[in-house]
Protein backbone atom coordinates (compact mmCIF):
# COMPACT_ATOMS: atom_id res chain seq x y z
CA UNK A 1 0.00 0.00 0.00
CA UNK A 2 1.51 3.16 -0.70
CA UNK A 3 1.17 5.85 1.62
CA UNK A 4 -1.62 8.23 0.67
CA UNK A 5 0.59 12.12 1.62
CA UNK A 6 3.77 11.69 2.83
CA UNK A 7 5.35 15.14 4.09
CA UNK A 8 8.35 15.64 4.68
CA UNK A 9 10.64 18.30 6.55
CA UNK A 10 7.64 20.95 6.15
CA UNK A 11 9.26 24.68 6.66
CA UNK A 12 7.66 27.79 6.18
CA UNK A 13 8.51 31.38 7.36
CA UNK A 14 6.76 34.46 7.29
CA UNK A 15 9.13 37.32 7.49
CA UNK A 16 10.41 36.80 11.11
CA UNK A 17 7.65 34.31 11.95
CA UNK A 18 8.49 30.68 11.58
CA UNK A 19 4.97 29.14 10.65
CA UNK A 20 6.08 25.33 10.27
CA UNK A 21 9.34 24.54 11.43
CA UNK A 22 10.41 21.15 9.70
CA UNK A 23 7.19 18.91 10.18
CA UNK A 24 7.09 15.44 8.69
CA UNK A 25 3.73 13.17 8.75
CA UNK A 26 2.39 10.21 6.80
CA UNK A 27 -1.19 9.51 6.10
CA UNK A 28 -2.62 5.93 4.83
CA UNK A 29 -4.92 5.39 2.80
CA UNK A 30 -8.28 5.15 4.22
CA UNK A 31 -6.29 6.44 7.33
CA UNK A 32 -8.54 9.41 9.44
CA UNK A 33 -6.46 12.19 10.63
CA UNK A 34 -6.95 15.24 12.88
CA UNK A 35 -4.42 17.96 12.96
CA UNK A 36 -5.00 20.18 15.91
CA UNK A 37 -2.82 22.84 18.02
CA UNK A 38 -3.54 26.51 19.20
CA UNK A 39 -4.49 29.31 16.97
CA UNK A 40 -1.21 30.41 14.75
CA UNK A 41 0.84 27.08 15.31
CA UNK A 42 0.24 26.14 11.89
CA UNK A 43 -2.29 24.27 11.02
CA UNK A 44 -3.78 26.14 7.89
CA UNK A 45 0.26 27.08 6.59
CA UNK A 46 0.47 23.03 6.31
CA UNK A 47 -2.74 22.73 4.10
CA UNK A 48 -2.73 26.13 2.45
CA UNK A 49 1.04 24.74 1.05
CA UNK A 50 -0.92 21.18 0.35
CA UNK A 51 -3.44 23.29 -1.92
CA UNK A 52 -0.87 24.82 -3.68
CA UNK A 53 -1.17 28.54 -2.23
CA UNK A 54 1.52 28.79 -0.23
CA UNK A 55 5.41 28.01 -1.58
CA UNK A 56 7.04 26.03 1.39
CA UNK A 57 11.21 26.59 2.37
CA UNK A 58 13.47 24.61 0.28
CA UNK A 59 13.93 21.18 1.56
CA UNK A 60 9.85 20.52 1.95
CA UNK A 61 9.08 17.70 -0.06
CA UNK A 62 5.47 16.14 -0.54
CA UNK A 63 3.99 12.92 -2.04
CA UNK A 64 0.59 11.84 -2.89
CA UNK A 65 0.36 8.38 -3.09
CA UNK A 66 3.84 8.57 -4.26
CA UNK A 67 3.59 11.03 -6.79
CA UNK A 68 5.98 14.59 -6.16
CA UNK A 69 3.71 17.15 -5.59
CA UNK A 70 5.32 20.74 -7.51
CA UNK A 71 4.41 23.48 -5.04
CA UNK A 72 2.14 26.74 -5.36
CA UNK A 73 0.50 25.20 -8.47
CA UNK A 74 -3.34 24.37 -7.80
CA UNK A 75 -4.26 22.50 -10.71
CA UNK A 76 -1.18 20.52 -9.42
CA UNK A 77 -2.29 19.72 -6.21
CA UNK A 78 -5.53 18.50 -7.76
CA UNK A 79 -3.80 16.39 -10.30
CA UNK A 80 -2.20 14.12 -7.78
CA UNK A 81 -5.58 13.45 -6.39
CA UNK A 82 -5.47 16.33 -3.35
CA UNK A 83 -9.34 17.68 -2.68
CA UNK A 84 -9.90 20.80 -0.34
CA UNK A 85 -13.45 21.93 1.84
CA UNK A 86 -12.65 25.13 3.03
CA UNK A 87 -14.00 26.59 5.98
CA UNK A 88 -16.60 28.97 4.13
CA UNK A 89 -17.35 25.36 2.04
CA UNK A 90 -17.46 27.63 -0.44
CA UNK A 91 -20.70 27.14 -2.19
CA UNK A 92 -22.65 29.93 -3.77
CA UNK A 93 -26.10 30.18 -1.63
CA UNK A 94 -28.53 30.94 -4.23
CA UNK A 95 -27.40 28.28 -6.83
CA UNK A 96 -29.14 24.64 -6.27
CA UNK A 97 -26.42 21.95 -5.40
CA UNK A 98 -26.60 20.70 -9.33
CA UNK A 99 -24.76 24.23 -9.85
CA UNK A 100 -22.29 24.44 -7.49
CA UNK A 101 -21.11 20.99 -7.70
CA UNK A 102 -20.29 21.77 -11.76
CA UNK A 103 -18.51 24.58 -10.21
CA UNK A 104 -15.54 22.32 -10.01
CA UNK A 105 -15.08 20.16 -12.30
CA UNK A 106 -17.80 21.53 -15.18
CA UNK A 107 -21.03 20.30 -16.47
CA UNK A 108 -21.33 17.22 -18.60
CA UNK A 109 -22.19 18.61 -21.79
CA UNK A 110 -23.48 17.23 -25.62
CA UNK A 111 -20.76 17.25 -28.26
CA UNK A 112 -22.87 20.63 -29.71
CA UNK A 113 -21.72 21.85 -26.32
CA UNK A 114 -25.34 21.96 -24.27
CA UNK A 115 -25.83 21.18 -21.09
CA UNK A 116 -27.43 17.37 -20.43
CA UNK A 117 -28.95 18.80 -17.02
CA UNK A 118 -31.36 15.44 -16.15
CA UNK A 119 -27.77 13.52 -16.23
CA UNK A 120 -26.51 16.72 -14.55
CA UNK A 121 -28.89 16.56 -11.68
CA UNK A 122 -29.33 12.36 -11.51
CA UNK A 123 -24.84 12.80 -11.14
CA UNK A 124 -25.41 14.98 -7.96
CA UNK A 125 -27.78 12.77 -6.89
CA UNK A 126 -25.84 10.43 -7.29
CA UNK A 127 -22.72 11.42 -5.70
CA UNK A 128 -24.93 13.01 -2.33
CA UNK A 129 -26.46 9.54 -2.09
CA UNK A 130 -23.10 7.72 -2.22
CA UNK A 131 -22.36 9.77 0.92
CA UNK A 132 -25.59 8.80 2.81
CA UNK A 133 -27.69 12.11 2.10
CA UNK A 134 -30.87 12.41 0.11
CA UNK A 135 -31.28 15.78 -0.43
CA UNK A 136 -33.59 18.14 -3.24
CA UNK A 137 -30.61 19.17 -5.68
CA UNK A 138 -32.82 21.63 -7.20
CA UNK A 139 -33.17 23.83 -4.70
CA UNK A 140 -30.72 26.58 -3.78
CA UNK A 141 -28.37 25.48 -1.32
CA UNK A 142 -28.86 28.40 1.27
CA UNK A 143 -32.37 27.01 2.09
CA UNK A 144 -30.16 23.34 2.91
CA UNK A 145 -29.16 22.73 7.00
CA UNK A 146 -25.83 23.62 7.25
CA UNK A 147 -25.21 19.70 7.19
CA UNK A 148 -26.19 19.44 4.13
CA UNK A 149 -24.73 22.08 2.81
CA UNK A 150 -21.14 20.57 4.24
CA UNK A 151 -22.27 17.47 2.23
CA UNK A 152 -22.35 19.42 -1.09
CA UNK A 153 -19.29 20.58 -0.53
CA UNK A 154 -17.50 17.50 0.05
CA UNK A 155 -19.58 15.54 -3.05
CA UNK A 156 -18.64 18.59 -4.99
CA UNK A 157 -15.01 17.77 -4.04
CA UNK A 158 -15.06 14.23 -4.24
CA UNK A 159 -16.72 14.29 -8.02
CA UNK A 160 -14.06 13.04 -10.67
CA UNK A 161 -12.43 15.56 -12.07
CA UNK A 162 -9.89 13.53 -14.58
CA UNK A 163 -7.80 11.99 -11.75
CA UNK A 164 -8.74 10.05 -8.95
CA UNK A 165 -9.18 11.19 -5.38
CA UNK A 166 -6.55 10.37 -3.19
CA UNK A 167 -7.12 12.34 -0.08
CA UNK A 168 -9.89 14.62 1.43
CA UNK A 169 -8.70 17.71 3.36
CA UNK A 170 -11.23 19.60 5.61
CA UNK A 171 -10.64 22.72 7.21
CA UNK A 172 -12.82 23.08 10.40
CA UNK A 173 -15.48 21.52 8.50
CA UNK A 174 -18.15 21.54 11.56
CA UNK A 175 -17.43 25.26 12.72
CA UNK A 176 -20.86 25.74 12.27
CA UNK A 177 -22.49 22.80 12.79
CA UNK A 178 -25.06 22.27 15.30
CA UNK A 179 -24.49 18.96 17.53
CA UNK A 180 -27.04 16.70 15.94
CA UNK A 181 -26.01 17.67 12.37
CA UNK A 182 -22.28 17.21 12.89
CA UNK A 183 -22.76 13.67 14.20
CA UNK A 184 -24.25 13.62 10.48
CA UNK A 185 -20.99 14.63 8.80
CA UNK A 186 -19.04 12.26 10.96
CA UNK A 187 -20.96 9.37 9.54
CA UNK A 188 -19.95 10.87 6.42
CA UNK A 189 -16.50 11.46 6.63
CA UNK A 190 -16.29 7.61 7.36
CA UNK A 191 -17.99 7.04 4.60
CA UNK A 192 -15.36 8.70 2.63
CA UNK A 193 -12.73 6.92 3.94
CA UNK A 194 -14.26 3.64 3.42
CA UNK A 195 -13.82 3.53 0.13
CA UNK A 196 -9.63 4.14 0.83
CA UNK A 197 -9.44 7.72 0.55
CA UNK A 198 -7.20 9.65 3.28
CA UNK A 199 -9.07 12.28 5.65
CA UNK A 200 -7.16 15.25 6.94
CA UNK A 201 -8.95 17.57 8.72
CA UNK A 202 -8.27 20.65 11.17
CA UNK A 203 -10.39 20.75 14.61
CA UNK A 204 -11.06 22.70 17.62
CA UNK A 205 -13.56 20.46 18.72
CA UNK A 206 -11.78 16.99 20.42
CA UNK A 207 -14.74 15.70 20.52
CA UNK A 208 -15.37 15.59 16.99
CA UNK A 209 -11.72 14.41 17.09
CA UNK A 210 -12.10 11.30 19.35
CA UNK A 211 -15.71 10.46 17.03
CA UNK A 212 -14.24 10.58 13.73
CA UNK A 213 -10.15 10.50 13.66
CA UNK A 214 -7.82 6.88 13.75
CA UNK A 215 -5.00 9.28 14.30
CA UNK A 216 -3.89 12.67 15.36
CA UNK A 217 -1.24 15.22 14.96
CA UNK A 218 -0.76 17.68 17.23
CA UNK A 219 1.27 21.23 16.17
CA UNK A 220 2.49 23.69 18.56
CA UNK A 221 4.32 26.89 17.23
CA UNK A 222 4.94 25.22 14.24
CA UNK A 223 6.65 22.17 15.49
CA UNK A 224 5.52 18.95 15.28
CA UNK A 225 5.10 17.66 18.46
CA UNK A 226 3.00 14.31 18.22
CA UNK A 227 1.27 12.28 16.17
CA UNK A 228 -0.37 8.75 17.34
CA UNK A 229 -3.54 6.62 17.69
CA UNK A 230 -6.43 8.24 19.26
CA UNK A 231 -7.15 4.87 20.91
CA UNK A 232 -5.89 5.28 24.02
CA UNK A 233 -6.10 9.11 24.55
CA UNK A 234 -7.96 11.00 26.44
CA UNK A 235 -9.60 14.79 26.48
CA UNK A 236 -7.17 15.45 29.08
CA UNK A 237 -4.27 14.36 27.87
CA UNK A 238 -5.42 15.77 24.44
CA UNK A 239 -5.76 18.99 25.67
CA UNK A 240 -2.31 19.23 27.26
CA UNK A 241 -0.42 17.96 24.63
CA UNK A 242 -2.17 20.89 22.54
CA UNK A 243 -1.50 23.60 24.95
CA UNK A 244 1.98 22.59 26.89
CA UNK A 245 0.47 22.48 30.11
CA UNK A 246 -2.53 21.54 32.09
CA UNK A 247 -5.75 24.01 31.75
CA UNK A 248 -6.90 25.05 35.06
CA UNK A 249 -10.20 23.46 35.83
CA UNK A 250 -13.08 26.04 35.97
CA UNK A 251 -14.87 26.14 39.40
CA UNK A 252 -18.82 26.77 38.14
CA UNK A 253 -19.51 27.66 41.84
CA UNK A 254 -17.78 31.14 40.73
CA UNK A 255 -21.10 32.24 38.43
CA UNK A 256 -23.62 30.56 40.52
CA UNK A 257 -22.33 32.87 43.22
CA UNK A 258 -23.13 35.61 40.86
CA UNK A 259 -25.53 38.49 42.32
CA UNK A 260 -27.54 39.48 39.10
CA UNK A 261 -28.83 43.04 38.76
CA UNK A 262 -32.16 44.89 38.04
CA UNK A 263 -33.47 43.54 34.42
CA UNK A 264 -31.92 45.42 31.45
CA UNK A 265 -32.28 44.04 28.09
CA UNK A 266 -35.73 43.42 27.45
CA UNK A 267 -37.56 41.04 23.98
CA UNK A 268 -41.23 41.41 23.72
CA UNK A 269 -42.82 38.86 20.96
CA UNK A 270 -40.01 39.77 18.65
CA UNK A 271 -39.37 38.68 15.28
CA UNK A 272 -37.71 38.96 12.09
CA UNK A 273 -35.50 36.35 10.15
CA UNK A 274 -35.58 32.70 11.09
CA UNK A 275 -37.26 33.75 14.31
CA UNK A 276 -40.90 34.42 14.95
CA UNK A 277 -41.52 34.92 18.42
CA UNK A 278 -38.77 35.80 21.29
CA UNK A 279 -39.48 37.05 24.52
CA UNK A 280 -36.22 37.08 26.77
CA UNK A 281 -35.34 39.33 29.81
CA UNK A 282 -31.76 39.45 30.60
CA UNK A 283 -30.28 40.92 33.96
CA UNK A 284 -28.11 42.99 34.65
CA UNK A 285 -24.98 40.21 35.57
CA UNK A 286 -26.29 37.65 34.11
CA UNK A 287 -25.21 35.52 31.42
CA UNK A 288 -28.15 33.64 29.29
CA UNK A 289 -27.19 31.32 26.49
CA UNK A 290 -29.43 30.78 23.05
CA UNK A 291 -29.35 26.83 21.49
CA UNK A 292 -31.09 25.54 18.72
CA UNK A 293 -30.45 23.89 15.98
CA UNK A 294 -29.58 26.10 12.68
CA UNK A 295 -32.87 27.61 10.77
CA UNK A 296 -34.60 27.54 14.54
CA UNK A 297 -33.93 31.16 14.53
CA UNK A 298 -30.76 31.08 17.23
CA UNK A 299 -28.42 31.98 14.39
CA UNK A 300 -31.28 35.23 14.14
CA UNK A 301 -31.43 36.64 17.44
CA UNK A 302 -28.06 38.41 17.84
CA UNK A 303 -28.50 40.89 14.57
CA UNK A 304 -31.78 41.10 15.93
CA UNK A 305 -31.10 42.69 18.80
CA UNK A 306 -27.75 44.73 17.70
CA UNK A 307 -30.39 46.54 15.46
CA UNK A 308 -28.91 45.07 12.09
CA UNK A 309 -32.02 43.38 10.89
CA UNK A 310 -35.75 43.99 9.99
CA UNK A 311 -37.60 43.17 12.97
CA UNK A 312 -40.88 43.45 14.74
CA UNK A 313 -42.05 43.28 18.32
CA UNK A 314 -40.42 45.39 21.03
CA UNK A 315 -36.74 45.63 22.50
CA UNK A 316 -36.23 47.77 25.31
CA UNK A 317 -32.87 48.94 27.39
CA UNK A 318 -33.25 50.06 30.96
CA UNK A 319 -37.00 50.59 29.82
CA UNK A 320 -36.19 52.70 27.02
CA UNK A 321 -37.59 51.44 23.64
CA UNK A 322 -34.46 50.25 21.08
CA UNK A 323 -35.28 51.68 17.36
CA UNK A 324 -35.05 48.50 15.08
CA UNK A 325 -32.89 48.93 11.92
CA UNK A 326 -30.47 51.46 13.97
CA UNK A 327 -26.69 49.75 15.10
CA UNK A 328 -25.50 53.01 15.72
CA UNK A 329 -28.44 54.12 18.23
CA UNK A 330 -27.60 50.52 19.91
CA UNK A 331 -23.76 51.33 20.07
CA UNK A 332 -24.85 54.23 21.97
CA UNK A 333 -26.84 52.74 24.41
CA UNK A 334 -23.65 50.71 25.23
CA UNK A 335 -25.00 47.30 23.41
CA UNK A 336 -22.49 45.25 21.51
CA UNK A 337 -22.19 43.17 18.90
CA UNK A 338 -19.94 39.94 18.29
CA UNK A 339 -20.71 38.40 15.04
CA UNK A 340 -20.63 35.22 13.99
CA UNK A 341 -18.10 34.36 10.34
CA UNK A 342 -16.12 37.51 11.89
CA UNK A 343 -14.09 37.13 8.67
CA UNK A 344 -16.33 37.92 6.89
CA UNK A 345 -19.09 40.49 8.87
CA UNK A 346 -16.71 42.64 11.11
CA UNK A 347 -12.69 42.50 10.34
CA UNK A 348 -10.75 44.65 7.34
CA UNK A 349 -8.62 42.35 6.51
CA UNK A 350 -6.02 44.76 5.00
CA UNK A 351 -6.13 47.24 8.26
CA UNK A 352 -3.39 47.20 10.82
CA UNK A 353 -4.88 45.47 14.56
CA UNK A 354 -4.49 48.92 15.99
CA UNK A 355 -7.52 50.26 13.84
CA UNK A 356 -9.43 46.75 13.68
CA UNK A 357 -9.39 47.55 17.32
CA UNK A 358 -9.97 51.11 17.37
CA UNK A 359 -12.21 51.81 14.54
CA UNK A 360 -15.96 51.78 17.47
CA UNK A 361 -14.33 54.81 19.10
CA UNK A 362 -11.72 56.50 17.24
CA UNK A 363 -11.66 59.70 19.58
CA UNK A 364 -10.89 57.81 22.86
CA UNK A 365 -7.18 58.93 22.24
CA UNK A 366 -7.76 62.37 20.56
CA UNK A 367 -6.46 65.41 22.74
CA UNK A 368 -7.01 69.07 20.94
CA UNK A 369 -8.03 67.23 17.75
CA UNK A 370 -4.29 64.79 18.17
CA UNK A 371 -4.70 61.65 18.06
CA UNK A 372 -2.03 60.46 20.54
CA UNK A 373 -0.59 57.27 19.02
CA UNK A 374 1.80 56.11 22.20
CA UNK A 375 -1.13 55.86 24.20
CA UNK A 376 -3.64 54.13 21.72
CA UNK A 377 -1.09 51.74 21.04
CA UNK A 378 -0.42 51.07 24.81
CA UNK A 379 -4.11 50.50 25.62
CA UNK A 380 -4.13 48.10 22.29
CA UNK A 381 -1.36 46.20 23.51
CA UNK A 382 -3.41 45.82 26.85
CA UNK A 383 -6.20 44.04 25.20
CA UNK A 384 -4.13 42.06 22.27
CA UNK A 385 -2.56 40.71 25.45
CA UNK A 386 -5.89 39.72 27.32
CA UNK A 387 -6.77 37.88 24.51
CA UNK A 388 -3.26 35.90 23.88
CA UNK A 389 -3.13 37.09 20.11
CA UNK A 390 -0.39 36.04 18.63
CA UNK A 391 2.43 36.88 17.21
CA UNK A 392 2.36 39.04 20.93
CA UNK A 393 2.09 42.91 21.12
CA UNK A 394 1.90 43.87 17.45
CA UNK A 395 -0.57 46.51 17.19
CA UNK A 396 0.87 47.64 13.86
CA UNK A 397 0.27 44.03 11.81
CA UNK A 398 -2.18 43.84 9.12
CA UNK A 399 -5.32 41.37 10.08
CA UNK A 400 -4.02 39.77 7.09
CA UNK A 401 -0.83 38.65 8.89
CA UNK A 402 -2.53 36.74 11.68
CA UNK A 403 -4.14 33.19 11.56
CA UNK A 404 -7.60 32.28 11.74
CA UNK A 405 -8.38 32.26 15.27
CA UNK A 406 -5.86 35.17 16.21
CA UNK A 407 -8.33 37.34 13.79
CA UNK A 408 -11.38 36.66 15.64
CA UNK A 409 -9.43 37.48 18.77
CA UNK A 410 -8.73 40.91 17.55
CA UNK A 411 -12.72 41.50 17.20
CA UNK A 412 -13.41 40.26 20.57
CA UNK A 413 -11.09 42.95 21.71
CA UNK A 414 -12.79 45.33 19.52
CA UNK A 415 -15.90 44.81 22.07
CA UNK A 416 -14.75 43.80 24.93
CA UNK A 417 -12.71 46.86 25.05
CA UNK A 418 -15.84 49.35 25.27
CA UNK A 419 -17.18 47.58 28.26
CA UNK A 420 -20.36 47.28 27.25
CA UNK A 421 -23.65 47.32 28.84
CA UNK A 422 -25.16 44.50 26.91
CA UNK A 423 -22.70 42.33 24.91
CA UNK A 424 -24.61 39.63 22.21
CA UNK A 425 -22.21 37.39 21.21
CA UNK A 426 -22.82 34.54 18.32
CA UNK A 427 -20.64 32.13 18.35
CA UNK A 428 -18.13 33.71 20.00
CA UNK A 429 -15.49 31.12 20.24
CA UNK A 430 -15.63 29.70 16.84
CA UNK A 431 -12.58 28.80 15.32
CA UNK A 432 -10.72 29.47 18.71
CA UNK A 433 -8.43 27.23 20.43
CA UNK A 434 -9.21 25.63 23.41
CA UNK A 435 -6.68 28.07 25.66
CA UNK A 436 -7.59 31.10 24.08
CA UNK A 437 -11.47 29.87 24.66
CA UNK A 438 -10.93 29.77 28.40
CA UNK A 439 -9.54 32.93 28.00
CA UNK A 440 -12.56 34.37 26.95
CA UNK A 441 -15.04 31.95 28.50
CA UNK A 442 -13.17 33.91 31.78
CA UNK A 443 -13.72 37.73 30.12
CA UNK A 444 -17.42 36.84 29.64
CA UNK A 445 -17.89 36.30 33.54
CA UNK A 446 -15.78 38.88 34.07
CA UNK A 447 -17.64 41.36 32.06
CA UNK A 448 -20.80 39.94 33.85
CA UNK A 449 -19.21 40.24 37.30
CA UNK A 450 -19.20 44.31 36.18
CA UNK A 451 -23.13 44.33 35.76
CA UNK A 452 -23.32 43.63 32.20
CA UNK A 453 -25.72 42.01 30.56
CA UNK A 454 -24.27 38.95 28.10
CA UNK A 455 -26.38 36.94 25.75
CA UNK A 456 -24.04 34.11 24.17
CA UNK A 457 -25.71 32.32 21.21
CA UNK A 458 -23.87 28.97 20.56
CA UNK A 459 -23.75 25.62 18.72
CA UNK A 460 -21.24 25.18 21.22
CA UNK A 461 -22.86 23.13 23.90
CA UNK A 462 -20.12 22.59 26.75
CA UNK A 463 -19.36 26.32 26.22
CA UNK A 464 -22.96 27.35 27.09
CA UNK A 465 -22.60 25.21 30.14
CA UNK A 466 -19.52 26.91 30.85
CA UNK A 467 -20.24 30.49 30.88
CA UNK A 468 -24.32 30.65 31.13
CA UNK A 469 -26.47 31.10 34.28
CA UNK A 470 -29.58 29.83 31.97
CA UNK A 471 -30.03 28.60 28.52
CA UNK A 472 -33.45 29.86 26.31
CA UNK A 473 -33.96 26.76 23.65
CA UNK A 474 -34.87 28.01 20.34
CA UNK A 475 -37.23 25.72 18.42
CA UNK A 476 -38.89 26.76 14.99
CA UNK A 477 -38.46 30.32 15.43
CA UNK A 478 -39.76 30.68 18.99
CA UNK A 479 -38.15 30.50 22.23
CA UNK A 480 -39.60 27.37 23.39
CA UNK A 481 -37.75 26.12 26.34
CA UNK A 482 -35.54 27.54 29.14
CA UNK A 483 -32.49 25.29 31.30
CA UNK A 484 -31.23 26.92 34.60
CA UNK A 485 -28.44 25.74 37.41
CA UNK A 486 -27.85 21.97 37.14
CA UNK A 487 -30.39 21.46 34.18
CA UNK A 488 -27.89 22.79 31.73
CA UNK A 489 -26.33 20.19 30.66
CA UNK A 490 -24.47 19.55 26.94
CA UNK A 491 -27.07 16.30 27.02
CA UNK A 492 -30.31 18.52 28.12
CA UNK A 493 -29.52 21.07 25.41
CA UNK A 494 -29.09 18.97 22.65
CA UNK A 495 -32.49 17.05 23.66
CA UNK A 496 -33.97 20.24 23.88
CA UNK A 497 -32.49 21.69 20.85
CA UNK A 498 -34.54 18.44 18.61
CA UNK A 499 -37.52 18.99 20.20
CA UNK A 500 -36.78 15.67 22.53
CA UNK A 501 -37.18 17.25 25.91
CA UNK A 502 -36.55 15.76 28.57
CA UNK A 503 -39.71 17.31 30.17
CA UNK A 504 -39.03 18.13 34.13
CA UNK A 505 -35.54 19.80 33.30
CA UNK A 506 -36.90 22.18 30.60
CA UNK A 507 -40.00 24.88 31.53
CA UNK A 508 -41.43 27.11 28.99
CA UNK A 509 -39.40 30.19 28.71
CA UNK A 510 -39.74 33.69 30.42
N1 LIG B 1 0.03 35.70 5.06
C1 LIG B 1 0.72 35.72 6.21
N2 LIG B 1 1.66 36.67 6.46
C2 LIG B 1 2.36 36.68 7.61
N3 LIG B 1 2.20 35.77 8.60
C3 LIG B 1 1.30 34.80 8.41
C4 LIG B 1 0.51 34.73 7.22
N4 LIG B 1 -0.31 33.66 7.32
C5 LIG B 1 -0.06 33.09 8.52
N5 LIG B 1 0.91 33.78 9.19
C6 LIG B 1 1.45 33.45 10.51
O1 LIG B 1 1.82 32.07 10.50
C7 LIG B 1 1.50 31.44 11.74
C8 LIG B 1 0.67 30.21 11.49
O2 LIG B 1 -0.61 30.59 11.01
P1 LIG B 1 -1.73 29.55 10.55
O3 LIG B 1 -2.75 30.32 9.82
O4 LIG B 1 -1.09 28.40 9.87
O5 LIG B 1 -2.31 29.07 11.97
P2 LIG B 1 -3.45 28.01 12.31
O6 LIG B 1 -2.79 26.89 13.03
O7 LIG B 1 -4.23 27.70 11.11
O8 LIG B 1 -4.33 28.81 13.37
P3 LIG B 1 -5.94 28.97 13.57
O9 LIG B 1 -6.35 27.84 14.46
O10 LIG B 1 -6.06 30.28 14.29
O11 LIG B 1 -6.59 28.98 12.24
C9 LIG B 1 0.82 32.53 12.59
O12 LIG B 1 1.77 33.05 13.48
C10 LIG B 1 0.40 33.59 11.60
O13 LIG B 1 0.42 34.87 12.20
MG1 LIG C 1 -6.23 28.23 10.46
Amino acid sequence: MTTALSVRHATKIFGAQVALNDVSIDVEPGEVRALVGQNGCGKSTLIKILAGFHAPESGTEVTVGGEKLAFEDPAASEAVGLRFVHQDLGLVGNLDAVDNMAMGSGYITNPTKTIRWRKERAAAGEALAALGYDINVRVPVASLQMSERTAVAIARAMTDRGSPVKMLILDEPTANLPDAEAQRLYALVRRVADTGVAVLFVSHHFDEVFEMADSVTVLRDGNHIITRPVEGLDEEQLIELVVGRKLEAHNKDAADAREHGPEILKLTNVAGGSVTGVDLTVHRGEVVGVAGITGSGREAVAGIIFGGMERSGEITIDGKVLPQNRPDISIERGVALVPAERHANASLIDQTLRENITLVDPGRHVTLGILRRRPERADVRVWLDKLTVKPGGQTEYTMAQLSGGNQQKVILARWLRQEPEVMVMDEPTQGVDVGAKADIHTLIDEAAAQGAAVVVCSTDHEELVRVCDRVVIMRRGVSAATLRGNDITADNITAATIGRGTGDSTEPAD
